[in-house]
């Protein structure tokens, strides 16, 4: 069973959406889209047993919240004390966090705010276990994990594997020490980065083989995020599968907790073009910054598709088929940065001031780390609602520009 399997709610056509109409720059969350994707979701979560939060850290529009709520999820992991009063004031279910390491001028307020506290280390655990254990003794319910590194991977990028060589996220066999076990009823572990459920079943055979002997106490094992249930061709059944037979297995309760899958596809960042110039190829500068709203293109890197617009032939391939070039444009950002470019696209018309340029899928992982560079405009945030009206949610100006500054 595949994405194209379920029965889904249809999702708005791009070609009926008028761009023009909506004000730029602007990140679009497609209402349409994301429902589908929650439905999706919450067929996972019901088929599987498995609890399945949200990660901040890749998706965090707060102001759709109430939807999520709508598909049964029930809270949101934060890897920071503002994620997790996030968590505790907009999404309003559990709050489960996890950092590498939390800071003793924060960790009294994370305490309180959490329903899930997993520590990355053994020496965390130490140091704040008399804080965990007097809030326990005061009454507070609280679940307390370990995050363990299986040392298997199968993320090609190391920017992205925390289960390389080295890695700092989770504790390895090697150096596990179950004597400090007592008051720990959890295991975490991330290892997954976009991938399918055949990484995650290879995965567990590791977790197991490694971890098994403390798997058996413990309550609750959360399998982390990376897992794209929500992308065409991700093989479903085979998730609920492996979910359940770990959950019969080990008689535990299991969290999984994906950022991507939530806004996959979800949206777009709609720009314009505010000039065309000149040197040797047509150069187009768009009032967008690649490296202050979009900076994975340049971090993993990627080449974001564009709405209506292509890659460029090969030089060969063009030269041989005398086939129409289109309209190619290097397409660049606003900002100093001589790098703050996409690349090549070749386009159906020629570009003029003010048309827009549509990037594909730019919910997840872009609200949450743009920036403030050069102090370009930041791009509202907008939904399209099923009616096909647009919603601007947020807008931003000086005040926030300046607000990150002193
Ligand atoms: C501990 C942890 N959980 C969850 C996630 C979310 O992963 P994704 O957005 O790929 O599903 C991440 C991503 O880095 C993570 O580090």
């Amino acid at each position: 069973m595949t994405v194209s399997d379920l029965h889904l709610p249809a999702v708005t056509p791009t070609d009926s959406i008028d761009w023009q109409a909506i004000p730029s720059p602007a990140f679009v969350l497609d209402e349409s889209r994301l429902r589908r994707n929650l439905s999706l979701i919450q067929s996972v979560q019901r088929e599987s047993g498995a609890q399945i939060i949200v990660a901040f850290k890749g998706f965090a529009m707060w102001s759709v919240f109430p939807l999520l709520r709508e598909y049964g999820i029930t809270g949101a992991t934060a890897s920071s004390l503002n994620e997790a009063l996030l968590a505790k004031e907009e999404m309003r279910g559990e709050v489960h966090v996890y950092a590498p390491a939390y800071s003793e001028a924060e960790f009294p307020r994370i305490l309180e705010l959490a329903d899930h506290l997993v520590f990355n280390s053994f020496s965390q655990w130490e140091r704040f276990r008399p804080q965990v254990e007097a809030a326990r003794a005061a009454g507070k319910e609280l679940h307390v994990g370990l995050r363990v590194n299986p040392e298997y991977a199968e993320v090609e990028t190391d920017l992205y594997n925390p289960a390389g060589p080295f890695s700092r996220l989770g504790v390895t066999r090697r150096e596990f020490r179950p004597e400090l076990l007592d008051g720990i009823d959890g295991l975490h572990f991330h290892t997954l980065c976009e991938k399918d459920s055949d990484t995650l079943e290879r995965t567990l055979e590791v977790v197991e083989r490694n971890f098994g002997e403390y798997l058996r106490h413990m309550k609750w094992v959360n399998f982390g995020g990376g897992h794209l249930m929500t992308r065409e061709g991700y093989d479903i059944a085979r998730l609920i599968r492996v979910v359940r037979q770990f959950r019969e297995k080990w008689g535990v309760h299991v969290i999984l907790e994906p950022g991507s899958a939530f806004g996959w596809q979800t949206g777009w960042l709609v720009s314009s073009v505010l000039d065309v110039v000149h040197n040797v190829k047509d150069i187009a500068v768009l009032d967008i910054s690649v490296s202050a709203h979009m900076p994975d293109v340049l971090e993993m890197p990627y080449r974001p598709r564009i709405l209506g617009a292509g890659d460029p032939p090969e030089q060969d391939h063009r030269e041989a088929t005398d086939a129409p070039a289109g309209f190619p444009y290097i397409i660049g950002g606003t900002t100093c940065l001589a790098g703050d470019v996409v690349g090549e696209y070749v386009f159906d018309h020629p570009l003029n001031l003010g048309d827009r340029v549509v990037f594909d899928d730019m919910i997840h992982y872009t609200m949450v780390k743009t920036t403030f560079f050069n102090g370009v405009k930041h791009p509202d945030i907008g939904i399209l609602h099923l009616d096909g009206t647009y919603e601007r949610v947020k807008a931003f100006g000086y005040e926030e520009f300046k607000a990150k500054l002193s």
